[in-house]
């Protein structure tokens, strides 16, 4: 769908918001002028992210995925193999007057142009001229002729050991293949999973979190044999499942999405087979978990043009932002044998399975890649709201499991033991929830005070509370206010808590 490439207004007014909020500092250092595409995330931003965390490790685990972590920085010899050092860049064009660079595609798509993203360097140059694009910094015209930009970050392991940051966990997760084989006792399907840091070097990144040099990616790999991917006992369950989907072929022609369910999918040939259609399907379950609502989800498959160097068939998770449209927020690529083959050939080892005759084979990799930090914009982005009534008032109204604060508890002052009751009445909820305590302004402040950072349930304690013990809970979205039983109250919240 179409995207757009620069923050608009709603998104920079979103990003100060997150800023003062303590959800994103940055770009850091911010101490020393700040480099683009590098961010703190801050105590309720850091919670947040935990969340999503948490949520994309439950819906792994509850699928049989197990999760590793290796390093960050491989040796070149790693990314020569992968085909990253050879491959992973972008094309850059500089200006002949001041000698700006910025990234050639995007800054056409700028211009309107659609999908320059894939355009060869050629049809770049051609469309420069064509459209008579100028520097956007000083005017001037740009040197016609496109750099290739590496999105390698290099650094050095002891001496003079060249090494690379990495810019995707996927990689690194094949190379201890013979060791899951172990673990696995030799048997496929198995699957595992990382969720780390990784970095590219982007040329000139200007989109808060959802571009930046370092984030950190969940990444899954699923290794099957060719005959699993038609026979996966696990499509059969969620086949009548429905989800909207945007095939190449409908896009080619001008055919708009459709919600489609899985069984219908296959049949129609949208997706190759079943293992990749549930890779499909695990991925929307994800982002499900993560809060993100399904209306504003869509599957699009990549046309053959578009796709990674290492996919065979691709799809994008796309969520619809306010601030960007259509937003690419999760990969699902069918990266066959090429990277299982890649490094047994750099590194001259055997990376094989064996069939039940003992035929040794190279398994196939499904797999489900996205940088955390683009659902994490996408619920601030979603969520971030202004009360009809009064436009400064303003709420992230998150579901209450990802919110970084879940119960916030007041006592309406802090005397005649309002604040004694409230504290103890924190310090039990604090073992089950995520929980604040503020005696601190007017009980209005204090309420907008957890509206603005996605508060749902805050709880008063007043001076009925003393005498029947109970308090008053009040939900952020509809700023209703109900007396609950303290002895009620933590199993009140739990049910609420869990939506
Ligand atoms: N592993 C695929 C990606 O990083 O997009």
């Amino acid at each position: 769908m179409s995207k757009k490439n620069t923050l608009n207004p709603v998104s920079q007014e979103l990003t100060a918001f997150l800023s003062e909020k303590d959800f994103v500092y940055g770009p850091e250092p911010e101490l020393y002028g700040g480099i683009a595409g590098f961010y703190t995330y801050g105590p309720l931003g850091k919670r947040l992210k935990n969340n999503l965390e948490n949520a994309i490790r439950t819906v792994f685990n509850q699928h049989g995925f197990f999760e590793v972590e290796y390093p960050i920085i491989a040796p070149a010899a790693v990314w020569k193999a992968s085909g990253h050092l050879d491959s992973f860049n972008d094309p850059v064009i500089i200006c002949s007057k001041c000698a700006s660079s910025f990234r050639a595609d995007k800054l056409l798509e700028e211009k309107g142009e659609k999908n320059a993203e894939h355009y060869s360097d050629q049809k770049l140059i051609e469309t420069f001229k064509k459209k008579e694009v100028n520097c956007p910094n000083c005017k001037g015209r740009f040197n016609l002729e496109i750099k290739r930009h590496s999105l390698m970050m290099k650094t050095t392991i002891g001496q003079d050991t060249e090494a690379y940051n990495r810019p995707e966990t996927a990689t690194t997760t094949y190379l201890p293949f013979k060791h899951y084989q172990n673990f696995f006792r030799d048997k496929l399907p198995f699957s595992v999973f990382q969720i780390g840091k990784a970095f590219r070097n982007e040329i000139s990144p200007r989109q808060h979190v959802l571009r930046s040099r370092e984030f950190s990616q969940a990444e899954s790999q699923l290794f099957v044999s060719k005959e699993m991917k038609t026979n996966w006992p696990s499509f059969k369950p969620v086949e009548n499942d429905s989800l909207l989907l945007w095939t190449a072929e409908m896009q080619e022609k001008n055919k708009k999405p459709e919600t489609m369910s899985l069984k219908k999918a296959l049949q129609k040939k949208a997706f190759q087979n079943q293992a990749f259609a549930w890779n499909v399907w695990l991925s929307h379950q994800i982002f499900l978990a993560m809060g993100i609502p399904n209306q504003k989800m869509l599957l699009r498959q990549h046309k053959k043009d578009e796709r990674a160097f290492y996919a065979e068939d691709a799809w994008d998770l796309e969520i619809e932002l306010n601030s960007f449209d259509w937003t690419e927020c999760c990969g699902i690529h069918d990266r066959t044998d090429y990277d299982l083959k890649k490094h047994a050939e750099f590194s001259k080892q055997k990376l094989v399975a064996k069939d039940e005759k003992g035929k040794e084979f190279v398994p196939h990799v499904l797999e489900i890649a996205f940088g955390i930090d683009r659902p994490f914009f996408a619920l601030c982005d979603l969520f971030y709201a202004k009360r009809k009534e009064d436009q400064k008032r303003i709420l992230l109204q998150f579901p209450p499991k990802m919110a970084p604060i879940q119960v916030a508890v007041f006592p309406l002052m802090a005397k005649d033991g309002l604040d004694k009751k409230a504290r103890e009445i924190y310090q039990t909820l604090e073992k089950k929830f995520l929980v604040y305590y503020d005696e601190s302004g007017s009980i209005g402040r204090r309420y907008s005070r957890m509206d603005a950072v996605g508060t749902p349930y805050c709880l008063t304690i007043d001076y009925d509370s003393l005498e029947k013990n109970d308090v008053t809970i009040r939900e952020r979205d509809s700023m209703k206010q109900t007396r609950i039983l303290i002895s009620e109250l933590s199993s009140i919240l739990q049910k609420y808590s869990e939506k």
